[in-house]
């Protein structure tokens, strides 16, 4: 606590200072830290060399260094479900040994890796076929962790796309099925059934309602079907053939699964070749937090700059900003990795956190946002960190032109952010337009932007595979080390629990077959509005 003391001592002596102020020739380079090609930039951040000494010190007295050897070794650092937290395994060089329950654990990885492999290239070159064919559509069910990992990722990498077309169904709501499978052809279509546990109620309803789809013009649809999941006695009850079936370990959390076989479909959109570059990306980045002191370390900085706006300045959410259309999905793919793992209110031994839990996350891909949100992020009472993403080239090499015009926005963006306008300037430009007096006073105030408003910035060559795997990795890691400051357990998620097994209870009473006693005045009443 006295290093949490430290650091609110100076964030209260620096609150009322201009981050433009902090600018020298060295600012830029001493406060961005590079990492195999790419770029985080936090000096458009209240940070100052004593603060950034303070967090490091923070961040050393609170064990990350040997937590993050624990995580490395395969310890059960998930204590409430007494697992290891091992995805840095499923991406691991050759040379690696982890051992898990006395057994090595890499060599299982890479077997079912290369059966995800062989089917992937099966679907890809047509030896594996639906009843009409070579596979035209593959189909991913799941929800969470067995959707948005490989749904973002898929969508992130399309320019190397060379399979069949993915698509992704995660919502129990039928509308999403129903607009997903409708125009595709039963007969050419492969259903990619995700889920860990293979009881999450949104992806089996989903399942249940393909396979009737499938029934109506395949012979024997459970042939089309192949599953990804822990419970492979649970699989085999669903009639997938086990040679259809990958499996992963209690080890791999959900929501950091996406390098394993949840990743199915992604492999079979871009084929094992990028697959394996999307895991070397994800393995430098292991490599580099394993090795980089923490003042040069990427995931070390971007938590301990996120634990300065959230816990120390009290920001209270932080905007995740891809200038990188392909990265729409990441913002929502950040949401469950970061909320979903810090989101916690009581620390390791059950003890209340002594501070606040990890923020809210939220985004959306640049330029669309600055014609929605930024007008709060600007001129908003509340500051909002943004974290920008920007590449330096696009795919498009024809539209380079366009791609300078959304770099140009995403660096003009922070630099608004920081520098603002103020009032005196905003008079200015209203007086050069002619207007004088009240009226002049009156349109210069709405016009002001307060400015001092902290951003950083990841750049990157090209959003490649390879590049990807840097990014998701990064952020992984970012989770673990705030996950380790804070002292909690990033990798449980009982928050999720209490709203499922309501609906489960509430289903009959919708149905009608049973009443609503001992639910509260709002639900009932609602349940008598929304029953049919
Ligand atoms: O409800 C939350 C959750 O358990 C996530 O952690 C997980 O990613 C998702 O549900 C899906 O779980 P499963 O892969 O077991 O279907």
């Amino acid at each position: 606590m006295e290093k949490w003391a430290k650091l609110q001592a100076l964030q209260t002596a620096t609150a009322n200072r201009h981050i433009l102020d902090l600018f020298d020739e060295a600012r830029a380079a001493e406060f961005s830290v590079s990492a195999d090609g790419m770029l985080f930039d936090y000096s458009k951040t209240n940070i100052d060399s004593a603060t950034r000494a303070a967090l490091v010190e923070l961040a050393e007295a609170s064990g990350v260094a040997e937590k993050r050897a624990a995580m490395f070794a395969g310890d059960r650092i998930n204590l409430t479900e007494g697992r290891a937290v091992l995805h840095v395994a499923l991406r691991a060089g050759e040379d690696a040994s982890i051992i898990v329950n006395g057994k090595y654990v890499l060599p299982e990885v890479s077997r079912i890796r290369s059966a995800c492999y062989d089917f992937a290239t099966a679907v890809r070159d047509g030896s594996f076929v639906g009843q009409g064919g070579k596979i035209t559509d593959v189909v991913n069910i799941g929800i969470g962790g067995s959707d948005l990992g490989p749904a973002m990722a898929t969508l992130a990498l399309s320019p190397y796309h060379d399979g069949p077309r993915v698509h992704f169904v995660s919502n129990v709501d039928g509308a999403h099925i129903h607009d997903t499978l409708k125009g595709l052809n039963p007969e050419t279509t492969l259903i990619i059934v995700a889920s860990k546990t293979f009881t999450t109620i949104e992806t089996m309803t989903n399942a249940d309602t393909a396979k009737r789809w499938m029934a109506a013009k395949v012979a024997n649809p459970a042939t089309q079907f192949a599953a990804v999941s822990t419970a492979s006695e649970k699989t085999l009850a669903y009639g997938i053939d086990p040679t259809r079936v990958f499996g992963f370990e209690d080890w791999v959390g959900g929501r950091y699964s996406v390098w394993g076989p949840i990743g199915l479909s992604l492999m079979i959109a871009i084929g094992p070749a990028a697959f394996d570059q999307f895991l070397a990306g994800a393995r430098a980045m292991d490599q580099h937090f394993l090795t980089a002191p923490f003042t040069q370390n990427m995931p070390v900085m971007l938590a301990l700059v996120g634990l300065w706006h959230n816990q120390l300045c009290g920001h209270a959410t932080r905007a995740v900003l891809p200038y990188d259309q392909r990265l729409a999905r990441l913002p929502a793919y950040l949401q469950q990795l970061e909320m979903e793992s810090n989101g916690k209110r009581v620390a390791l031994d059950g003890s209340d956190l002594a501070t606040h839990s990890g923020p809210v996350v939220w985004g959306e891909p640049g330029t669309n946002g600055q014609h929605a949100f930024y007008q709060l992020i600007h001129q908003g009472t509340r500051v909002i960190p943004c974290e920008f993403l920007v590449a330096r080239r696009g795919h498009e090499a024809d539209l380079a032109h366009q791609h300078l015009l959304l770099v140009a926005n995403c660096l003009a963006q922070a630099e608004a952010l920081l520098r603002g306008r103020s009032l005196d300037e905003a008079r200015a430009i209203q007086a050069q337009k002619g207007l004088m007096g009240d009226a002049l006073e009156l349109q210069a105030r709405h016009r002001v932007f307060p400015g001092n408003r902290p951003s950083t910035v990841l750049a990157y060559d090209r959003l490649t595979p390879f590049v990807l795997g840097q990014i998701l990795a990064l952020y992984e890691h970012r989770v673990f080390v705030e996950g380790a400051i804070l002292g909690l357990n990033s990798y449980d998620q009982w928050g999720v629990e209490l709203g499922k097994e309501l609906a489960v209870a509430l289903q009959p009473v919708l149905e009608g077959t049973a009443g609503t006693k001992g639910k509260d005045g709002s639900t009932a009443a609602l349940v008598a509005f929304l029953r049919v």
